[in-house]
């Protein structure tokens, strides 16, 4: 492939639509025939068979663990799961209305400033610093919940896994097996994602050698938006609406979006142009977690709108994406909605780090694209009386 300095002629490619800019090994999404891959091993094969931590060492290391360098990257994920006192502290301090996802990207900050040593660039700190970041954005997000209502903090429980342990603090009581197997496949299909837009906005920020602190509440601030992260909350949003607003009614409620020219939140991707395997999975898991919880109400009303957006949207080659049937999963784990994208990040944080890492490994450039201009030169400087 050629490089485009070798071609001179600036390319231009709306929202960097199908522009390389960087090599990766972490991730490879083969958007026409919907497959994903993290370093090479089927997504199907991680989500059936590993751990958010065995793929998220995977990620960091880039290779899968021994069962020795897994009980140790596991012991250190727990004994960092606790905050000091000075971010308890300052959650405390935090509106009760704040958006969760404000509330981590202050905190990370706090915590950047906390760290002596934040703009380390050295790959076995760096390291430190992801494993850290991991281990803390559910303690962040789930004190932010318990303080919010006024409810006892509940310190995380060293004898659950990472998906149990955020159920655990997050409810204030001890979640079921399926519960936690559930939560934690989610948490594996929300990892990586190679260059998505808040990991984008991470690398833009690493490429200056700035912090990785500040890297990752620039990603933060990126995934809040609606037509990325925050769409599995919006996603959940749209089914009461269907409920509450259209009695159920899919086709109505589709009609109406459609004509309106408004999206289906869930639906479509960048570079999918399949079937996110990522929703086949989620989808599979959302029916088995419904028999458990004996409520398919969410579950078959997100099948009804699917097989009825599907021959409109399908023309445009729009289909449900990871964040469709990860909403009615967090719905019947009884997440609050606000909490869903805090919950992305809680997972792709390790994508982020891991990304942040390998630009610097291989020396990554400064991030600098260009605009087209299209406005008038050599226009004359009118004085202030002259102006109209
Ligand atoms: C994530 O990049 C990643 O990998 C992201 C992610 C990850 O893991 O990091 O996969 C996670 O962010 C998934 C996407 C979550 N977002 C949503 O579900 C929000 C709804 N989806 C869209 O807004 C949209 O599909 C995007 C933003 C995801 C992608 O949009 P593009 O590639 O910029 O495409 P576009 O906005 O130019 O739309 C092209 C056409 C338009 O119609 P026309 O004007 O050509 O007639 O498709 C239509 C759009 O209106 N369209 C939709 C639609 N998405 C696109 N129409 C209805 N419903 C939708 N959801």
């Amino acid at each position: 492939m050629k490089d485009i300095k070798e071609i001179g002629e600036p390319v231009y490619s709306s929202g960097l639509e199908n522009i390389y800019f960087s090599e990766t090994k972490l991730s490879y999404i083969d958007g026409e025939n919907g497959r994903l891959y993290y370093m090479g091993i089927p997504i199907e094969e991680l989500a059936n068979n590993s751990t958010f931590e065995e793929t998220a060492y995977l990620m960091l290391y880039q290779k899968l663990p021994t069962l020795s360098e897994l009980e140790e990257f596991t012991k250190k994920l727990k004994e960092n799961r606790d905050i000091p006192e000075i971010l308890l502290k300052e959650e405390e301090l935090i509106p009760k209305n704040a958006h969760p996802m404000d509330v981590l990207r202050t905190i990370v900050s706090f915590v950047g400033m906390l760290d002596e040593n934040a703009m380390s660039k050295k790959e076995d700190e760096i390291v430190e610093k992801s494993i850290k970041l991991t281990a803390i954005l559910p303690t962040i997000t789930a004190y932010f919940h318990r303080l919010r209502n006024n409810l006892e903090i509940v310190r995380p429980d060293p004898n659950l896994n990472h998906a149990g342990n955020f159920l655990y603090m997050l409810r204030g009581e001890k979640p079921s097996d399926i519960e936690i197997d559930i939560f934690d496949k989610t948490l594996i299909l929300y990892i990586e994602h190679g260059m998505n837009a808040s990991t984008f906005s991470a690398i833009i920020t690493a490429s200056t050698q700035s912090d990785i602190y500040s890297a990752i509440v620039s990603a933060i601030g990126t995934l809040k938006g609606p037509l990325h992260g925050g769409a599995n909350e919006e996603a959940m949003k749209m089914l009461f609406e269907i409920d509450r607003n259209y009695n159920g009614d899919v086709e109505a409620y589709l009609k109406d979006k459609i004509s309106k020219k408004e999206r289906i939140m869930g639906f479509g991707h960048r570079v999918y142009k399949a079937y996110d395997p990522r929703a086949r999975i989620l989808k599979d898991l959302a029916l088995k977690l419904a028999d458990f919880t004996n409520n398919r109400k969410w579950v078959d009303m997100q099948i009804e709108l699917e097989e009825k957006a599907g021959p409109i949207l399908g023309e445009k080659k729009i289909y449900p994406n990871v964040d469709y049937y990860a909403a009615s999963i967090y719905y019947m784990l009884g997440i609050p909605f606000d909490l869903y994208t805090s919950i992305f990040a809680i997972a792709r944080v390790v994508g982020w780090c891991a990304h942040v890492l390998e630009y610097w490994k291989i020396g990554g450039r400064l991030l600098r694209p260009r605009e087209k201009y299209v406005g008038e030169l050599n226009i004359p400087y009118l004085n202030i009386e002259q102006r109209r």
